[in-house]
């Protein structure tokens, strides 16, 4: 059957509110929704990322607590992040289970030092370790800890770093981690482009999230959907991921 033509041209990605109702609605869930235990230290982390001059790229709080939330119906112990940034999210997966422990992968050696010293702050050094280097180097490193046993498997993993090596980083998490892991994607959706192959052509970022959904739709050892989201952080969306 023939495609519907394809609309992206007439579609203004940027145009879209960051403000009005879906924030409004955030900020009901944050007030009835999130208690007070954890939103100082977390809050804290993302007040002083962005004091530091990191981009307002974390995850909004509904979304960081909806992934912690994934990761405590999975029970996870061992969570495995690429993409730190300034630790908020990070932050956020430690508070799954007192036992649980955080990996965390960054490129950039000022948020390594940053996010290092907003998790001690915020009382998560325990648990969050923080590695520093290339994303994929790095989890070639922690396969083969796992391989000589020098290393536990992930039970869940958040990819959030740069977008054209999504596939590369979500193939070797599905070798860092157990059967039936869960592994959840960010931005997945960026404002709809992601289904436009005219804007792949022109952006890196949404040519490797497309191919990584593609080829996760080729998988056969992995269950996947992904969800769109709007609110504080506008218009994107989760992939997630089960492995068989
Ligand atoms: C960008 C990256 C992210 O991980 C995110 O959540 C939002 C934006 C970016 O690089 O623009
Ligand atoms: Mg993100």
């Amino acid at each position: 059957m023939a495609q519907p033509s394809n609309p992206s041209t007439h579609v203004a990605y940027d145009a879209l509110p960051r403000d009005g109702l879906p924030v409004a609605v955030d900020n009901y869930i944050k007030k009835n929704l999130h208690s007070a235990t954890y939103h100082n230290p977390l809050e804290t982390i993302r007040e002083a990322s962005l004091r530091a001059g990191l981009p307002d790229i974390a995850c909004s709080e509904p979304q960081a607590k909806f992934l912690m939330l994934q990761a405590r119906m999975c029970n996870a112990k061992r969570i495995l992040e690429v993409g730190t940034l300034g630790g908020y999210s990070a932050a956020w997966f430690a508070t799954t289970s007192p036992e649980t422990k955080v990996t965390t992968i960054e490129v950039d050696e000022d948020r390594v030092a940053l996010a290092r010293q907003n998790l001690e702050k915020a009382g998560f050094s325990r648990q969050v370790e923080v590695l520093h280097g290339r994303a994929i180097a790095v989890l070639q490193d922690i396969k083969e800890q796992v391989q000589n046993h020098k290393r536990e498997v992930f039970d869940f993993a958040f990819i959030d770093a740069n977008k054209q090596d999504n596939l590369d980083y979500f193939k070797l998490a599905l070798e860092l981690t157990k059967d039936r892991a869960v592994i959840i994607v960010d931005n997945v959706v960026r404002n709809g482009r992601v289904a436009s192959a005219e804007e792949a052509e022109k952006d890196d970022a949404i040519k490797g999230t497309r191919d990584l959904i593609e080829s996760i739709g080729r998988m056969e050892n992995v269950v996947a959907t992904a969800m769109q989201t709007v609110g504080e952080k506008n218009y994107d969306g989760f992939l997630i991921a089960m492995k068989k």
